[in-house]
């Protein structure tokens, strides 16, 4: 595992977002790039890099096809919390060659969840997998809503969300608990850990123990983050706010083996 420390939120995103520039470049419409994309707040600075970068005309996404990781159960596309609407109104809308048929995006108002991802995981599979998944991570130290206790092997399919994810993510619904959806539509870590990179942005002092249990914890279901120790190709990209809870030794191991990544 690499774990890339920069300084603040910003830098973690600026070299996240150069990072996965680098990787776009150079695919075609035969030998297309696959990225997997997450929602929430620590993606925000990576999406501003990449559709600024795009609009500048530096990087193309005329070859990149998208998937992303969940979908709240029960909203449609035009409310402003679906996570649909979020991509579009955060990223997609905001690219100037992006073929909206290249954008895979659970559909949570599915009458057959369990079609709709087996569905997605055949998708991604015709493609022959996904070269990048980036992803965010919950204080629960969840990828995607695969909560505390969903099998590292877990492919997507439906997820009941915690009372304390339902909290959390309650600033995005007036405050109220109640009025987020109880159910999502994610891929699975097993669906995440297949990718041949996966690159999660861990960043602020609320993230700290999920950064420490992902990086130095037991490889555990009680912590779905800790499965990328398992990953040949698992990047956490993160800000000093994070790096709270991690031990000093780990601290200094990582500045100093990635200090050339330093921004
Ligand atoms: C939600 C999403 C996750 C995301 C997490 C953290 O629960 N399903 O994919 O990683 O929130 O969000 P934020 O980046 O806003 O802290």
């Amino acid at each position: 595992m690499r774990v890339i420390i920069q300084e603040d939120y910003d830098k973690m995103c600026l070299w996240a977002a150069h990072y996965i520039a680098d990787k776009i470049k150079n695919h075609t419409e035969d030998r297309p790039f696959i990225l997997g994309l997450p929602t929430g707040s620590s993606p925000i600075g990576v999406y501003k890099e990449l559709a600024r970068m795009n609009q500048a005309g530096e990087l193309s996404f005329a070859y990149v096809v998208s998937f992303n990781m969940d979908e709240y159960v029960g909203l449609d596309h035009d409310l402003d919390q679906s996570y649909w609407y979020f991509m579009h109104d955060n990223f997609f809308n905001h690219l100037v060659d992006m073929k909206p048929e290249n954008i895979n995006i659970l559909n949570g108002m599915t009458e057959d969840p369990e079609a709709e991802c087996a569905a997605y995981e055949e998708k991604i599979a015709s493609y022959g997998g996904i070269n990048l998944f980036m992803g965010g991570i919950g204080v629960d130290g969840h990828i995607a809503f695969n909560e505390p206790f969903t099998s590292l092997a877990s492919r997507t399919g439906l997820r009941t969300l915690t009372t304390d994810t339902r909290i959390v993510n309650s600033r995005f619904f007036g405050n109220d608990s109640e009025k987020v959806p109880a159910y999502a539509l994610s891929v699975g870590v097993g669906t995440v850990t297949d990718s041949k990179e996966v690159l999660i942005l861990i960043n602020g002092h609320n993230k700290a123990r999920a950064l420490a249990k992902t990086v130095e914890g037991n490889v555990s279901h009680k912590w779905t983050c800790s499965a990328l120790q398992m990953h040949n190709g698992a990047i956490i990209a993160c800000d000093e706010a994070a790096c709270g809870e991690l031990t000093v030794d780990t601290y200094k191991y990582f500045l100093d083996i990635e200090k050339d990544q330093r921004l």
